[in-house]
Protein backbone atom coordinates (compact mmCIF):
# COMPACT_ATOMS: atom_id res chain seq x y z
CA UNK A 1 0.00 0.00 0.00
CA UNK A 2 1.63 3.15 -0.70
CA UNK A 3 1.92 6.39 1.66
CA UNK A 4 -1.51 7.71 -0.23
CA UNK A 5 -3.62 5.10 0.51
CA UNK A 6 -2.34 4.16 4.09
CA UNK A 7 -2.96 7.81 5.02
CA UNK A 8 -6.76 7.57 3.80
CA UNK A 9 -7.29 4.16 5.35
CA UNK A 10 -6.14 5.40 8.27
CA UNK A 11 -8.12 8.20 9.23
CA UNK A 12 -11.42 6.21 7.63
CA UNK A 13 -10.88 3.03 10.13
CA UNK A 14 -10.21 6.38 12.55
CA UNK A 15 -13.56 6.29 13.84
CA UNK A 16 -13.61 2.78 14.65
CA UNK A 17 -10.03 2.42 15.35
CA UNK A 18 -10.03 5.21 18.41
CA UNK A 19 -12.71 3.31 21.27
CA UNK A 20 -10.49 0.31 21.18
CA UNK A 21 -7.25 2.31 21.09
CA UNK A 22 -8.83 4.13 24.02
CA UNK A 23 -9.14 1.34 26.02
CA UNK A 24 -6.07 -0.28 25.26
CA UNK A 25 -4.14 2.87 25.84
CA UNK A 26 -6.31 3.38 29.44
CA UNK A 27 -5.25 -0.09 30.57
CA UNK A 28 -1.53 0.37 30.42
CA UNK A 29 -0.99 2.63 33.47
CA UNK A 30 1.39 4.98 31.73
CA UNK A 31 3.72 6.78 34.49
CA UNK A 32 2.98 10.50 34.73
CA UNK A 33 5.60 12.83 33.04
CA UNK A 34 7.03 9.58 31.38
CA UNK A 35 8.50 9.55 27.57
CA UNK A 36 7.60 6.96 25.21
CA UNK A 37 8.32 5.80 21.77
CA UNK A 38 5.49 5.08 19.11
CA UNK A 39 7.17 2.56 16.81
CA UNK A 40 5.51 2.89 13.45
CA UNK A 41 3.23 5.57 14.69
CA UNK A 42 2.12 6.44 11.09
CA UNK A 43 -0.40 9.27 11.44
CA UNK A 44 0.42 9.55 15.21
CA UNK A 45 -3.46 9.12 16.12
CA UNK A 46 -2.34 6.79 19.37
CA UNK A 47 0.56 9.54 20.06
CA UNK A 48 -2.10 11.46 20.83
CA UNK A 49 -4.18 9.40 23.23
CA UNK A 50 -0.33 8.83 24.92
CA UNK A 51 0.60 12.52 25.19
CA UNK A 52 -3.26 12.63 27.00
CA UNK A 53 -1.96 9.90 30.09
CA UNK A 54 1.16 11.26 30.37
CA UNK A 55 0.40 14.85 31.05
CA UNK A 56 1.65 17.79 30.00
CA UNK A 57 4.92 18.04 31.47
CA UNK A 58 5.64 13.81 29.52
CA UNK A 59 6.73 13.55 26.00
CA UNK A 60 5.85 11.34 23.03
CA UNK A 61 8.44 10.53 20.06
CA UNK A 62 6.34 9.16 17.45
CA UNK A 63 8.72 6.74 14.97
CA UNK A 64 7.93 6.20 11.00
CA UNK A 65 9.57 4.66 8.21
CA UNK A 66 7.39 6.98 5.66
CA UNK A 67 7.70 10.80 5.99
CA UNK A 68 5.19 11.49 3.94
CA UNK A 69 2.96 9.90 6.49
CA UNK A 70 5.15 11.72 9.50
CA UNK A 71 4.61 15.12 7.28
CA UNK A 72 0.82 14.65 8.01
CA UNK A 73 1.44 13.35 11.66
CA UNK A 74 3.22 16.16 12.80
CA UNK A 75 0.42 18.85 10.66
CA UNK A 76 -2.63 16.68 13.17
CA UNK A 77 -0.09 17.04 16.37
CA UNK A 78 -0.45 21.00 15.31
CA UNK A 79 -3.83 20.96 14.77
CA UNK A 80 -4.59 19.43 17.97
CA UNK A 81 -2.23 21.37 19.76
CA UNK A 82 0.47 19.16 20.66
CA UNK A 83 3.08 19.92 19.11
CA UNK A 84 5.30 21.01 22.13
CA UNK A 85 4.68 17.10 23.74
CA UNK A 86 4.74 15.12 20.75
CA UNK A 87 7.70 14.80 18.11
CA UNK A 88 7.88 12.76 15.30
CA UNK A 89 11.63 11.28 13.83
CA UNK A 90 11.93 9.11 10.60
CA UNK A 91 13.56 6.00 10.69
CA UNK A 92 13.40 2.07 10.97
CA UNK A 93 12.53 0.04 14.12
CA UNK A 94 15.45 -2.10 12.61
CA UNK A 95 17.54 0.67 13.13
CA UNK A 96 16.38 2.87 15.54
CA UNK A 97 18.14 6.39 15.73
CA UNK A 98 17.62 7.43 19.30
CA UNK A 99 20.40 6.94 22.25
CA UNK A 100 20.60 3.55 24.33
CA UNK A 101 18.27 3.83 27.37
CA UNK A 102 16.80 7.30 26.04
CA UNK A 103 13.05 6.24 26.70
CA UNK A 104 10.68 5.17 29.68
CA UNK A 105 8.62 3.02 27.77
CA UNK A 106 7.81 1.71 24.26
CA UNK A 107 4.55 1.42 22.61
CA UNK A 108 3.73 -0.02 19.03
CA UNK A 109 0.02 -0.94 17.16
CA UNK A 110 -0.20 -2.68 14.04
CA UNK A 111 3.38 -2.19 13.14
CA UNK A 112 6.07 -4.54 15.02
CA UNK A 113 5.75 -7.95 14.85
CA UNK A 114 2.89 -7.66 12.77
CA UNK A 115 1.43 -9.93 11.58
CA UNK A 116 4.95 -11.22 11.41
CA UNK A 117 7.91 -10.06 12.57
CA UNK A 118 11.93 -11.29 12.52
CA UNK A 119 11.75 -10.22 16.49
CA UNK A 120 15.12 -11.79 16.94
CA UNK A 121 16.31 -8.81 15.01
CA UNK A 122 13.94 -6.08 16.51
CA UNK A 123 12.85 -6.46 19.74
CA UNK A 124 16.92 -6.32 21.27
CA UNK A 125 17.03 -3.36 19.10
CA UNK A 126 13.76 -1.77 21.07
CA UNK A 127 15.15 -3.34 24.07
CA UNK A 128 18.12 -1.37 23.64
CA UNK A 129 16.59 1.99 23.73
CA UNK A 130 14.47 1.45 26.83
CA UNK A 131 15.54 1.98 30.28
CA UNK A 132 16.03 -0.50 32.62
CA UNK A 133 12.61 -0.92 34.59
CA UNK A 134 10.40 0.31 31.65
CA UNK A 135 7.96 -1.52 30.02
CA UNK A 136 7.12 -2.58 26.18
CA UNK A 137 3.80 -2.41 25.00
CA UNK A 138 2.80 -4.03 21.67
CA UNK A 139 -0.43 -4.62 19.89
CA UNK A 140 -2.39 -5.39 16.95
CA UNK A 141 -5.50 -6.37 15.16
CA UNK A 142 -5.92 -9.97 16.12
CA UNK A 143 -9.57 -11.31 14.61
CA UNK A 144 -12.60 -9.97 13.46
CA UNK A 145 -16.20 -11.07 12.64
CA UNK A 146 -17.88 -8.75 10.40
CA UNK A 147 -19.60 -10.10 7.65
CA UNK A 148 -23.16 -10.91 9.64
CA UNK A 149 -24.84 -13.76 7.84
CA UNK A 150 -22.19 -14.70 5.79
CA UNK A 151 -19.87 -16.57 7.84
CA UNK A 152 -18.83 -18.69 5.09
CA UNK A 153 -18.46 -15.79 2.69
CA UNK A 154 -15.93 -14.42 5.13
CA UNK A 155 -14.36 -17.52 5.63
CA UNK A 156 -13.37 -18.02 2.11
CA UNK A 157 -12.59 -14.43 2.17
CA UNK A 158 -9.84 -14.83 5.29
CA UNK A 159 -8.33 -18.16 3.87
CA UNK A 160 -8.26 -16.97 -0.09
CA UNK A 161 -7.65 -13.14 -0.40
CA UNK A 162 -6.15 -12.10 3.17
CA UNK A 163 -4.42 -8.97 2.64
CA UNK A 164 -1.93 -10.50 5.36
CA UNK A 165 -1.51 -13.74 2.92
CA UNK A 166 1.93 -12.74 1.88
CA UNK A 167 3.14 -12.31 5.33
CA UNK A 168 2.17 -15.08 6.39
CA UNK A 169 2.88 -17.55 3.45
CA UNK A 170 6.18 -19.88 4.84
CA UNK A 171 6.99 -17.62 7.98
CA UNK A 172 7.73 -19.66 11.28
CA UNK A 173 5.72 -20.16 13.66
CA UNK A 174 7.07 -18.24 16.38
CA UNK A 175 7.41 -15.30 13.62
CA UNK A 176 3.71 -14.99 13.96
CA UNK A 177 2.21 -11.50 16.25
CA UNK A 178 0.48 -14.14 18.82
CA UNK A 179 3.79 -15.86 19.67
CA UNK A 180 5.14 -12.61 21.19
CA UNK A 181 5.40 -14.25 24.37
CA UNK A 182 8.26 -16.53 23.10
CA UNK A 183 10.64 -13.44 22.18
CA UNK A 184 9.53 -11.62 25.25
CA UNK A 185 10.78 -14.22 27.14
CA UNK A 186 13.29 -15.17 25.00
CA UNK A 187 15.28 -11.75 25.79
CA UNK A 188 14.15 -11.91 29.19
CA UNK A 189 12.05 -9.39 29.83
CA UNK A 190 9.50 -10.05 33.00
CA UNK A 191 5.92 -9.47 34.27
CA UNK A 192 5.06 -10.40 30.53
CA UNK A 193 1.47 -10.37 30.16
CA UNK A 194 -1.50 -10.60 27.30
CA UNK A 195 -4.77 -9.45 26.82
CA UNK A 196 -7.19 -8.99 24.22
CA UNK A 197 -9.74 -6.04 23.70
CA UNK A 198 -12.91 -6.13 21.63
CA UNK A 199 -14.58 -3.19 19.65
CA UNK A 200 -18.43 -4.01 18.88
CA UNK A 201 -19.97 -2.81 16.02
CA UNK A 202 -23.62 -2.33 16.43
CA UNK A 203 -26.38 -0.91 14.24
CA UNK A 204 -27.48 1.55 13.64
CA UNK A 205 -23.87 2.87 12.20
CA UNK A 206 -23.61 6.70 11.47
CA UNK A 207 -22.36 7.52 7.68
CA UNK A 208 -18.75 7.85 9.12
CA UNK A 209 -18.89 4.19 10.77
CA UNK A 210 -20.30 2.49 7.63
CA UNK A 211 -17.12 4.23 5.61
CA UNK A 212 -14.51 3.13 7.87
CA UNK A 213 -16.18 -0.66 7.28
CA UNK A 214 -15.89 -0.01 3.70
CA UNK A 215 -12.56 0.84 3.52
CA UNK A 216 -11.75 -2.00 5.98
CA UNK A 217 -13.36 -4.65 3.85
CA UNK A 218 -10.47 -2.95 1.01
CA UNK A 219 -7.94 -3.66 3.35
CA UNK A 220 -8.42 -6.90 4.28
CA UNK A 221 -9.36 -8.90 1.18
CA UNK A 222 -7.58 -8.43 -2.02
CA UNK A 223 -9.11 -9.03 -5.31
CA UNK A 224 -6.84 -11.00 -7.90
CA UNK A 225 -5.58 -9.10 -10.50
CA UNK A 226 -6.84 -9.23 -13.70
CA UNK A 227 -10.07 -8.91 -11.51
CA UNK A 228 -12.77 -11.86 -11.08
CA UNK A 229 -16.41 -12.32 -11.43
CA UNK A 230 -16.31 -15.37 -8.84
CA UNK A 231 -19.58 -16.09 -6.38
CA UNK A 232 -17.10 -14.47 -3.76
CA UNK A 233 -16.48 -11.29 -5.90
CA UNK A 234 -20.18 -10.73 -6.68
CA UNK A 235 -21.23 -11.57 -3.26
CA UNK A 236 -18.01 -9.15 -2.25
CA UNK A 237 -19.65 -6.20 -4.07
CA UNK A 238 -23.00 -6.73 -3.15
CA UNK A 239 -22.48 -6.62 0.50
CA UNK A 240 -19.25 -4.84 0.81
CA UNK A 241 -19.63 -1.83 -1.08
CA UNK A 242 -20.30 1.57 0.24
CA UNK A 243 -22.49 1.95 -2.93
CA UNK A 244 -24.53 -0.91 -2.92
CA UNK A 245 -28.10 -1.16 -2.14
CA UNK A 246 -27.06 -4.22 0.16
CA UNK A 247 -24.51 -3.12 2.02
CA UNK A 248 -24.34 -5.05 5.34
CA UNK A 249 -23.08 -2.39 7.59
CA UNK A 250 -26.35 -0.27 6.82
CA UNK A 251 -28.63 -2.57 7.85
CA UNK A 252 -30.60 -1.72 10.78
CA UNK A 253 -29.64 -4.71 12.21
CA UNK A 254 -26.11 -4.78 11.82
CA UNK A 255 -23.29 -6.33 14.44
CA UNK A 256 -19.70 -7.40 14.06
CA UNK A 257 -16.79 -7.25 16.28
CA UNK A 258 -13.13 -7.20 15.86
CA UNK A 259 -10.24 -7.54 18.64
CA UNK A 260 -6.85 -6.15 19.29
CA UNK A 261 -4.43 -8.29 21.44
CA UNK A 262 -1.53 -6.20 23.82
CA UNK A 263 1.44 -7.83 24.79
CA UNK A 264 3.18 -6.30 27.70
CA UNK A 265 6.14 -6.51 29.65
CA UNK A 266 9.10 -5.58 31.55
CA UNK A 267 12.88 -4.88 30.55
CA UNK A 268 14.43 -5.95 34.20
C1 LIG B 1 -0.72 -0.08 9.74
S1 LIG B 1 0.24 1.36 10.00
C2 LIG B 1 -0.10 1.65 11.72
C3 LIG B 1 0.14 3.07 12.13
C4 LIG B 1 -0.22 3.40 13.58
N1 LIG B 1 0.55 2.62 14.52
C5 LIG B 1 -1.70 3.16 13.81
O1 LIG B 1 -2.02 2.08 14.33
O2 LIG B 1 -2.51 4.05 13.50
C6 LIG B 1 1.90 0.74 10.06
C7 LIG B 1 2.95 1.84 10.10
O3 LIG B 1 4.23 1.23 10.32
C8 LIG B 1 5.18 1.95 9.54
N2 LIG B 1 6.36 1.07 9.36
C9 LIG B 1 6.48 -0.01 8.57
N3 LIG B 1 7.72 -0.54 8.68
C10 LIG B 1 8.40 0.23 9.57
C11 LIG B 1 9.72 0.19 10.08
N4 LIG B 1 10.61 -0.74 9.71
N5 LIG B 1 10.08 1.13 10.99
C12 LIG B 1 9.20 2.10 11.36
N6 LIG B 1 7.93 2.19 10.89
C13 LIG B 1 7.54 1.26 10.00
C14 LIG B 1 4.43 2.26 8.26
O4 LIG B 1 5.04 3.33 7.55
C15 LIG B 1 3.06 2.61 8.80
O5 LIG B 1 2.91 3.99 9.07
Amino acid sequence: MNSEDMIQKLLDMDVIRTPIMKQIINSLNLPFLSHGLDVGCGLGLQCRMLAEKVGLGGKITGLDLDSNILETAASLATKANLSSQIDFRQGSFANLPFEDQQFDWIWSTDCVGYPTGDMEAVLPELLRVVKFGGSVFISAWSSQQILPGYPLLENRLNADYSAYNPYLQGKLPENHFLNMQYWFEKFGLEQVSVNTFSMDLQAPLTPLEQKALASLFEMLWVRPVPSTSSQVWKDFDRLCKLESAEFLPARQDYYGFFTYTLFQAVKP
